[in-house]
């Protein structure tokens, strides 16, 4: 069992003993301590940095939803550190934001159309209720094709017609220069084509490395019967780790975020390579192979993230 520090709403910490941020995923531990609110603050304004905005929904689209009611109303499934739900209550006043977790941490000086919703009752009481559902990086925390695929309708559920889910996450695979997915380094072989960031984040998952996740949550989202079909968009950014991207998109500040981002990641995934069993010899050793893969001129490494959204018939 992790003790976690826990920010509560008045932004004082205070110590909770759970198995971590991710309690419904028996198959890697992610801590929740400052270190990981860190991480997850810089992700966000990385995240928005890529996606030049809060939500990869086009901003007309969210004010045409938004327009159709007085009180717009937005809900974050799984809000983290609060840190998207605050901005997105300063940046709608007139919306009603709504943010749930399993985790209490929420940041000082939530705006007062800002609340923390109970999810420990599920989400039934939510239903037909927003305008916006947004779902980022909690999905592939829970465990199972099946209780991914339920979470997501649970979640669709929440939307009032009209409305509009956003899932997005990261891809497991990091991508070559030439936007190529690259499968987990393997121990004694060439591994020009494959890489060692790959495979930590395989290790630590459990998984095999292929970039499957966003797939799988467009599928849901296509095979979700309360879905506008017409209405499902996808849209994937290619954040480059520790260059400039190359293309100008991003530049070299993006770069450097996203090198810190990727140490960070690295270090919250440590507690389930160690739970697994994994020595802490080979863990050194796969960490220092992905950062020289990080700097390698010859090398140059994307992080993918990728955003589906759809609205609700
Ligand atoms: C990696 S964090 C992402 C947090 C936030 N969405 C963000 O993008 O910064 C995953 C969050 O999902 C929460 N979570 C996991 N399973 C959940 C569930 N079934 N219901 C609500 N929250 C959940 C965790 O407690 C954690 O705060």
């Amino acid at each position: 069992m992790a003790t976690a520090l826990v920010m509560e709403s008045t932004g004082t910490l205070r110590e909770s003993h759970g198995r971590g941020m991710n309690v419904m995923s028996e198959e890697y531990i992610f801590p929740a301590d400052l270190p990981e609110i860190d991480r997850l603050n810089l992700q966000h304004n990385l995240w928005k940095r890529a996606m030049k905005g809060n939500c990869s929904v086009p901003a007309d689209e969210l004010d045409a939803v938004f327009a159709k009611q007085k009180e717009p109303a937005i809900l974050d499934l799984g809000r983290g550190t609060g840190i998207w739900c605050k901005e997105m209550a300063e940046a709608y006043p007139e919306a009603r934001v709504v943010g749930v977790d399993l985790v209490d941490s929420v940041p000082a000086g939530m705006p007062s159309n800002c609340t923390r919703g109970d999810i420990t009752q599920g989400l039934s009481s939510f239903r037909n209720q927003f305008d916006l559902v947004h779902v980022r990086l909690v999905i592939v925390h829970i465990k199972g094709d099946a209780a991914k695929e339920a979470a997501i309708g649970q979640a669709i559920a929440c939307l009032r017609p009209g409305g509009i889910i956003v899932i997005s996450t990261y891809d497991e695979s990091y991508a070559s220069s030439s936007r190529q997915f690259l499968s987990p380094a393997r121990d004694d072989e060439d591994n020009s084509n494959r890489s060692w960031c790959t495979r930590y984040l395989a290790e630590a998952f459990g998984r095999s490395g292929e970039c499957v996740v966003g797939d799988f949550t467009q599928k849901c989202l296509v095979n979700n019967v309360a879905i506008d079909k017409k209405s499902i968009r996808s849209d994937s950014f290619y954040i480059p780790v520790g260059w400039d991207g190359g293309d100008g998109t991003y530049g070299g500040v993006t770069g450097e975020m996203s090198l810190r981002q990727t140490y960070a990641l690295f270090e919250t995934c440590k507690p389930s390579l160690i739970s697994k069993g994994v020595p802490q010899k080979t863990i050194d050793e796969w960490e220092r192979k992905a950062e020289e893969e990080i700097k390698d001129p010859r090398k140059r490494l994307f992080h993918v993230v990728r955003s589906i959204w759809g609205r609700k018939l």
